[in-house]
């Protein structure tokens, strides 16, 4: 029997997270296999918001989003996007301490988190390819 992950926060429970709907960018922008770290502008009506980062992982014409925030201690995997480290369509790896966390569902499978998991965020690309926020479940 495979143990379940523990349960990451919601990611509109996260602090700046942006509205569904929000428009992120367009699905070409991200390679096929690359994960892009991407920052959702803060919302100007917030004198103290931040910018929310993102993580968009493309496989073929599907995009995974999971907010950039290690499950192990809450900051960035990465600083900067030639630091990310990633096995296409496979994993992608913290720059802190190197969990590492599954492609397909951010479940950390090796590391001081194992067992917990990237906080994911819906997404929907409409019919042009334009990449938005998906809605609240
Ligand atoms: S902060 Fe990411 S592995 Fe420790």
């Amino acid at each position: 029997m495979t143990a379940q992950p523990n349960l990451p926060p919601e990611w509109h429970t996260l602090p700046d997270a942006p509205a569904a709907g929000t428009v992120l960018l367009h699905r070409d922008a991200v390679l096929d296999g690359q994960v892009l770290m991407h920052s959702v502008a803060a919302d100007p009506a917030k004198p103290q918001a931040k910018p929310f980062p993102l993580l968009l992982l493309r496989s073929g014409d599907h995009i995974t989003a999971f907010a950039n925030r290690c499950a192990h201690f809450g900051v960035p995997l990465a600083a900067r996007q030639e630091h990310m480290i990633f096995e296409p369509h496979t994993s992608l790896t913290c720059n802190v301490h190197y969990a590492r966390f599954r492609w397909s569902d951010g479940v950390c499978d090796r590391g001081d988190c194992e067992g917990d998991a990237l906080t994911p965020v819906p997404l929907h690309i409409d019919a042009d390819g334009q990449v938005r926020i998906g809605p609240q479940p």
